[in-house]
């Protein structure tokens, strides 16, 4: 099945199956904001838990806090985000679409990769054994000729943006002879920049009121913390400062489902260090993070890393932690190395010291930050896009199914009566009694118990418990597997340690401590 289908696929199954559902639907909508629904809601706390524990249980040296999304105004201009956070746009003047001008160019340059892979693909098919990948991609005239013209245009862009040369990334776009996707043209307007934030008003008007913005990313909440966590938890450097919350930006083009939203989350950590220490923690970090989203068990292929073309404003180093999604490569987590500019943009624009002293090296200065910004949104559409797939089984039928990494899972148990009757619908509800306080359990009796399998497999739950006559002769049930499909019997006084044993996020937490 071609990859856009599987996406479609997979946002209409989260609508249907009650994970995620466009916002306002009953009015038509509203651009790029989404809402989560009662499966979808359990599994976004379950990654904030799975992101929270991970910093803060594994580091003792991270700790969070929640710092409030409205924010005095002149944090955005000491942080550059009034002046420097924009989005070059673009509009084709003959379907009237307005286009963000570098993803023209991404996705062109992505579109050259893929006509390269292809030949490679194909040739690896014709030679067989005898196909060397290296000789071919170094000798073969189509993949040198594709390559050639890549490489020049992508050099180009990375100094268009770079040198924030706007007319020179037009000129990219028109030399690659880049169409609109919908008017099938090339009558482009010139690239302007567009600034993200939203902005309201604070204030009644008699007293006249306050422009304010909706924070943009949660790390400034850290930023301006910086020294109330440092003093009152005694803290020394290194140390990190983690927060989770949501953010807003006024995304120009808003597509992809919830993979680019106007409204999101962040999980966000600043981590303190001396100057001139930041690219081994840059370095330790990154390896940190990757393995966290491992960790998940997804498909170690589907991860890389991405450096910068362009460095942002703040930063001496920066990656992003890619995932493959059904449209491609997509960065899921940005870490930065900021330098020192937020917290001595901060003292600047303040005017109160914002620095740290040192008792080990007995000496005052700011301290270096490296950042990892994970959006709970991108995690959620990348486990789900992993998870989910469309089966044939031995007798023909077909099953949808998310295999979601269990400590993540929504519903962690089913407990289904065989049939209504015979005093089994009352002992599954026994044993829901004895599980439902530590784990998220669902009882379901209607339909035939194979239409049952299919709806918990259909949102990802990992087992399910059917209670049948046995059942009530020597007090075991049937434990049943989502992946396998394969059955077990065990005793009812075993199910909470098998259960709790599985789905614990200890697991996930364990593979990813060294
Ligand atoms: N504090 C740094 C920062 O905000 P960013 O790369 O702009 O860096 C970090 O954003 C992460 O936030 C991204 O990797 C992505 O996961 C998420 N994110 C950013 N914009 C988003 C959007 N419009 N919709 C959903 N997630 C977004």
């Amino acid at each position: 099945m071609a990859q856009e289908d599987v996406f479609k696929k997979i946002v209409s199954h989260c609508k249907e199956y009650g994970f995620v559902f466009p916002s306002s639907e009953i009015y038509d909508g509203l651009g790029a904001v989404y809402d989560y629904g009662q499966y979808g809601v359990e599994l976004k706390n379950n990654i904030k838990k799975y992101w929270w524990d991970s910093m803060t249980l594994l580091h003792e040296n991270v700790v969070g806090i929640d710092s409030a999304i409205f924010m005095h105004p002149t944090i955005w201009k000491a942080s550059g985000h009034v002046d420097a956070f924009n989005d070059p746009l673009i509009d084709n003047k003959d379907s009237k679409k307005r286009y963000r001008a570098d993803v023209l160019v991404e996705d062109y340059l992505a579109k050259l990769d893929e006509k390269i892979d292809k030949e490679v693909e194909k040739a690896a098919k014709r030679f067989g054994d005898a196909f060397d990948e290296t000789q071919f991609r170094a000798t073969n005239a189509r993949v040198l000729e594709t390559q050639v013209k890549r490489d020049a245009t992508h050099a180009r862009f990375a100094k268009a943006l770079n040198d924030s040369n706007l007319e020179e990334l037009r000129q990219v776009i028109i030399d690659s002879e880049i169409v609109d996707p919908i008017s099938g043209t090339r009558n482009w307007t010139d690239v302007r920049q567009f600034n993200l934030m939203f902005s309201t008003e604070m204030g009644s008007t008699s007293e006249g009121s306050m422009k304010i913005y909706l924070r943009p990313e949660t790390a400034q909440g850290i930023f301006v913390n910086f020294l109330n966590v440092q003093k009152t938890g005694r803290m020394k450097i290194p140390f990190g400062i983690a927060q989770i919350g949501k953010a807003f930006r006024n995304e120009i083009v808003a597509r992809q489902f919830i993979f680019r939203m106007r409204e999101f989350e962040q999980m966000e950590m600043q981590f303190f260090v001396r100057p001139g220490e930041e690219m081994e923690w840059f370095n330790k970090w990154k390896t940190t993070r990757l393995a966290w989203h491992k960790a998940m068990g997804l498909d170690d292929a589907k991860y890389r890393f991405h450096d910068h073309d362009k460095l942002a404003h703040y930063a001496n180093a920066a990656t992003d932690i890619e995932f493959e999604m059904p449209f491609g490569f997509k960065e899921v987590e940005g870490i930065h190395s900021r330098t020192d500019f937020d917290l001595s943009q901060h003292e600047k624009f303040s005017g109160k010291k914002v620095q740290y002293f040192d008792p080990e090296l007995n000496q005052s200065y700011t301290p270096y930050v490296i950042e990892t910004s994970i959006g709970v949104d991108r995690v959620f559409l990348s486990i789900i896009s992993g998870s989910y797939a469309e089966e044939t089984l031995d007798n023909g039928e077909t099953r949808v199914v998310l295999r979601l990494p269990v400590a993540l899972a929504p519903i962690k148990l089913a407990v289904l009566p065989l049939v209504k009757k015979d005093g089994l619908p009352e002992k599954a509800k026994e044993i829901i009694d004895l599980l439902r306080f530590d784990f998220r359990c669902q009882y379901d009796e209607k339909d035939t118990i194979g239409k049952r399998y299919r709806r918990q497999d259909a949102i990802g739950t990992p087992y399910c418990i059917t209670v049948d006559n046995e059942t009530m002769q020597n007090n075991s049930v049937t434990i049943r597997f989502r992946d396998t499909m394969l059955q077990e019997r065990v005793s009812i006084d075993n199910l909470h340690e098998i259960i709790s044993e599985k789905v614990n996020m200890k697991n996930l937490l364990k593979k990813i401590d060294n």
